[in-house]
């Protein structure tokens, strides 16, 4: 349980508060390459509460820059990209991608108020089908060191999805281990996974349903690392040995988990203010290329464009069938988990009332985040926020089977392995 103090300090990420500062501080995804594929390379952003437009001048480079022109507040969504810049429908004021006012064509010809004005700025940078920003103050930290980000783009696949909630309830559930063995739960195995059944998935001939099913009491330890916390969840089966799942939470907004035995999952959070959200994620093969135009067909059948909503939600009461429940799911919403976690974090609420939670052992994860992140928030100083995690540890997700004696060596035996025989790691980092 929180405060009614510390749900709001964790919660509200407008420009200022103090939850606010501390995301900005971190490079966060803002929109997909694929939303500037078109003749006019123009995007609304709204994120962290901010009104943005996203656009590419002539030269391709990113401009990220406040969405209400400096002159008199017109919406520079409308903008003319001309003259490497985008410029302002209402009176023609013209801007770089970083702000600079490059031309007032009403002003006097020997005016220099140009020189003084500058449109609010973030640096943008893409990687791998996705737009970061840097909306913090001070010096811009260099992009993280992490596997989806250093993937090729060949065997790398990004999407995003909306979320009708908070950002942190988004962020809770995927450092909720023992949420899968409910949520999740399918009541028959089938052979052949289907989109969306990423746990359906077999581990070591033994489906991830069956385990997730019969084992719902998972052993959760969790580990302060230099990225943020290393969660590995334990479910011992017995005479079959150990399942160990490892799953990272990467500090502040990001998690990173198995997706089957090649692929994993890295997924941001991200605040569009403080009631709504949009999950961004990366999937990345440590073994063959990934087919993007299957996997984007996939998702498109489940999402509406252009901002990227559920054809599953509130409104349709998520697909609901009592008679599904009964005999086939837990949820009764369908195969596809994404709507089983939009579900529950939507229904908890815009912002969860975590005064009235009651949390529990298996909600250990929750309890170890919310302590760095409050620490992270109060103290107001980046350079507590270990950045570290730039350099080398790079977090490792793995589900594997082990012997119940040698688990611990088993999985990072495993996701050595992994590695080794990766095509485009050339390193092999520290585990
Ligand atoms: S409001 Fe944009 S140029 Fe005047
Ligand atoms: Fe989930």
């Amino acid at each position: 349980m929180a405060s009614s103090a510390q749900n709001k300090l964790m919660t509200n990420i407008g420009p200022g508060t103090p939850a606010g500062n501390v995301l900005r501080s971190f490079w966060q995804p803002v929109a997909l390459a694929e939303e500037l594929n078109n003749d006019r390379p123009v995007a609304a952003v709204q994120v962290f509460g901010e009104s943005l437009v996203l656009f590419r001048d002539q030269d391709g480079n990113l401009g990220l820059l406040e969405r209400n022109c400096a002159h008199r507040g017109a919406d520079l969504c409308y903008g003319r990209l001309e003259d490497n810049g985008i410029r302002c429908p209402f009176h023609g004021w013209l801007f770089s991608t970083n702000g600079d006012c490059m031309e007032q064509p009403a002003e006097p010809k020997d005016s220099t108020l140009r020189h003084r004005v500058k449109q609010k700025s973030y640096p943008a940078i893409e990687k791998n089908g996705m737009i970061f920003a840097f909306m913090g103050k001070g010096d811009i930290p260099p992009i993280p060191n992490l596997d989806c980000l250093i993937a090729p783009s060949t065997h790398n696949f990004s999407f995003k999805g909306f979320v009708d909630c908070n950002w942190l309830q988004l962020l809770e559930v995927g450092i909720d281990p023992a949420h899968a063995s409910f949520l999740h739960r399918f009541l028959e195995d089938e052979e052949d996974a289907k989109y969306g059944q990423q746990f359906r998935d077999n581990v070591d001939n033994i489906p991830m349903t069956k385990i997730l099913r019969d084992y719902y009491r998972p052993e959760i330890r969790v580990e302060n690392t230099d990225f943020g916390h290393r969660l590995i969840a334990l479910r011992n089966l017995n005479n079959n040995g150990m399942h160990v799942r490892v799953t990272n939470q990467i500090f502040p907004s990001a998690i990173h988990i198995p997706l089957g035995n090649e692929m994993t999952l890295t997924q941001w959070h991200v605040p569009i203010d403080d009631f709504r959200s949009y999950w961004y994620a990366m999937f990345t093969s440590f073994g063959d290329p990934v087919d993007k135009d299957l996997m984007r067909k996939q998702r498109l059948e489940l999402y509406e464009l252009p901002d990227y909503i559920p054809k599953k939600g509130k409104w349709n009461n998520y697909g609901y069938n009592p008679t599904e429940q009964i005999s086939e799911t837990y949820t009764g919403m369908g195969s596809d988990i994404n709507v089983h976690d939009q579900w529950a974090v939507e229904s908890q609420g815009s912002i969860q009332d975590r005064t009235k939670e009651t949390l529990a052992t298996s909600d250990v994860a929750i309890k170890a985040y919310r302590k760095n992140l409050i620490k992270s928030i109060q103290q107001q100083d980046r350079s507590d926020v270990n950045l570290s995690h730039y350099d080398h540890s790079i977090p490792k997700a793995i589900d594997v089977i082990a012997s119940l004696d040698n688990w611990e060596k088993a999985w990072t035996e495993a996701e050595m392995k992994r590695r080794q025989s990766c095509s485009w790691k050339s390193t092999i980092n520290q585990l």
